[in-house]
């Protein structure tokens, strides 16, 4: 039997999608019982590009549900040089799930298409649905119930931005997106039309308005990590921050709504987000960045046979 994969949520069900969450949630309330639950198993994380939260995150979930993680940087290993398809045939022979971080989707395609083992998108240029799993726990725990909350997403149209409004339109939340630039590497047009098929995805410029009656307000960095220090990409750099900087998630924008303030991390502080807003009330960033770890072993558990 093939395989399930994580690239994206194309094919997971809201039903499925809301089981992950609450086993989010079950593994943070009850860690013990399933401290021997990956018991000799092991997983392969790859990574084309850098990472804090992902690696940790993987990393430390296989060592708690009593599993092994093997870290691989994409620039050591023989990926350089082979092809994908062998590299991942041979792999996942060996591990019982592969977790991969990189630059183009077409690639993570082709391992999935490859592979014996699960494989989890860990962040392309397209999608990053393990936090979003992250997110729409951290959104349940706050209120209690996801159905009929609202969402605003501020930022870059990107790979976060995608996952979210498929995340929270499968799940029954209402996600407007401020998006004045779109990444075009990111665009996925199917994904947008399926969202709107849901009733529940709504776009505008008018971000005062939006922040108005939303439960949580959502940011990202305007410029994508493997991009950030290019120096080939500081023209784009300069007019990204001047176009989006309007579009600055700040207590000014806050101002009046009750709003609960989301960002994935890194956070660019005075860019995407102003420094009082990220060490404000409001802000629920750790605890966010924290429930990676609950949602990669949930992940990993409902992946791993
Ligand atoms: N949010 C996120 O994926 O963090 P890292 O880039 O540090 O893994």
């Amino acid at each position: 039997m093939r395989p399930k994969h994580m690239l994206n949520f194309k094919n997971w069900s809201g039903d499925e999608l809301l089981r992950l969450i609450d086993l989010s949630m079950e593994v943070k309330r009850n860690p013990k019982p399933l401290c021997k639950a990956l018991d000799g198993k092991s997983l392969a994380m790859i990574f084309q590009k850098t990472s804090t939260r992902t690696r940790t995150s993987f990393e430390v979930a296989m060592t708690q549900l009593g599993g092994h993680a093997i870290y691989m940087d994409w620039k050591t290993t023989q990926f350089v040089l082979a092809d994908i398809r062998d590299e991942v045939r041979y792999l996942s022979r060996n591990v019982d799930c592969i977790m991969a971080r990189l630059l183009r989707h077409l690639d993570l395609k082709l391992m999935a298409e490859s592979s014996l083992a699960p494989v989890i998108n860990g962040c392309d240029e397209k999608y990053h649905p393990s936090q979003v799993i992250a997110d729409l726990m951290t959104m349940k725990e706050k209120k209690g119930y996801l159905e009929g909350l609202r969402v605003v997403y501020i930022g870059v149209h990107n790979n976060v931005c995608n996952s979210l409004i498929e995340g929270c339109t499968k799940v029954g939340v209402e996600i407007t997106i401020v998006t004045p630039i779109i990444h075009e590497l990111a665009w996925d047009e199917e994904l947008i039309e399926e969202a709107k098929r849901t009733g529940l995805y709504k776009m505008t410029l008018n971000a005062k308005e939006a922040v108005k009656e939303a439960d949580f307000v959502y940011t990202d960095t305007w410029v994508d990590m493997e991009l950030f220090l290019d120096p080939a990409f500081k023209e784009e750099k300069e007019r990204r921050v001047k176009l989006m900087m309007p579009y600055q998630v700040n207590e000014a924008l806050l101002e009046g709504s009750k709003a609960l303030v989301m960002h994935d991390m890194p956070i660019h502080r005075g860019y995407e987000i102003s420094d009082d807003v990220v060490d404000g009330k409001r802000s629920i960033i750790y605890e966010q960045s924290e429930n990676r770890l609950y949602a990669a072993k949930a992940i990993l558990l409902t992946l791993i046979k």
